[in-house]
């Protein structure tokens, strides 16, 4: 018998983006709820860690989301595991900043890759298995940056924001079915990601309180889990207040003070 078949688990779930931060959190709680989870990331080494404390329950699957071949390859070996899938969690993602707004394009591109194609290929490779599923959940981590545009996040930001259009769409084409896809919007999370930010995050947590609101919302009919509620309340009123934003507070977040010149 495949594990991911074995009833005596309540629920199989798939976690990208596992070996650290909010990803690895949502592990350590599903684990402790019972639930068998494949965990996968690049780092092997840090998937292991992960497995460690409960290595029956937890099955290591490295890849890279945003790498077709890889993701190919990660879907053939997660079919040797499980002939379902419950829940899906595509947390995998990276951020660069566009400091100077130097349009780096290879950043921009990896930027897309990690957090926009890498959730494309994982609902590609998890679609057939959740098909089998009675309640099945792909759930994609966008975040509260895709609902003003921020200075120097015009990767990051652009490719949350393609990610949460992605979410509506197949929310619209998969309406008449029993899939239901959640997007997930965090704001400021202490880890890696964060780790080199140099700026004041308003309402930092822990990536255990992040993983605890993801799981509360995941348990309720919620298409999207905004958290924390202080800083999204104020963040979807400004999108609506443009000119609030532009005109007031993107001035006093900008770095640049002028354009590099030609010649
Ligand atoms: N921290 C925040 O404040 C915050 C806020 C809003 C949204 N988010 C989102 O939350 C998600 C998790 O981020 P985090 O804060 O927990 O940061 P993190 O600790 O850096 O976790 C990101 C994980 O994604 C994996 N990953 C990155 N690129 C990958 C790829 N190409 N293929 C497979 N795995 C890849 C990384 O592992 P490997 O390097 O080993 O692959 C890492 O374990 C991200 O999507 C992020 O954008 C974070």
């Amino acid at each position: 018998m495949k594990d991911g078949n074995d009833l005596s688990r309540k629920k199989t779930i798939w976690v990208t983006g596992a070996g650290s931060g909010i990803g690895a959190a949502l592990v350590r709680s599903l684990v402790a709820d019972g639930h068998f989870v494949i965990v996968s990331g690049r780092s092997r080494d840090a998937l292991l860690e992960v497995q460690k404390p409960a290595p029956k329950l937890v099955r290591v699957l490295s890849c890279d989301v945003g790498d077709d071949a890889s993701m190919a390859s990660a879907g053939a070996a997660l079919r040797e595991i499980t002939d379902q899938l419950d829940m899906v969690i595509a947390c995998a993602g990276v951020c660069e900043y566009d400091d100077n707004l130097s349009l780096d394009v290879d950043s921009y591109r990896r930027v897309f890759d990690a957090n926009f194609f890498g959730v494309v290929n994982t609902l590609r490779e998890a679609l057939p298995l959740l098909a089998n599923a009675r309640e099945p959940v792909f759930a994609a981590v966008g975040s509260l940056s895709s609902v003003v545009g921020f200075p120097r996040a015009e990767a990051y930001g652009a490719s949350k924001a393609a990610l949460q259009y992605f979410m509506d769409a197949v929310r619209a084409d998969t309406s008449r079915l029993p899939l239901r896809t959640v997007l997930i919007r965090p704001g400021f999370i202490e880890t890696p990601l964060t780790r080199e930010n140099d700026f004041n995050m308003p309402f930092l947590m822990s990536p255990e309180d992040a993983a605890d609101r993801i799981l509360a919302g995941l348990k309720t009919r919620k298409a999207v889990i905004d958290f924390p509620r202080r800083l999204s309340w104020p963040l979807r009123l400004l999108g609506m207040l443009r000119p609030v934003w532009f005109g007031w507070c993107a001035p006093r977040m900008t770095r640049i003070k002028k354009l590099r010149r030609a010649g």
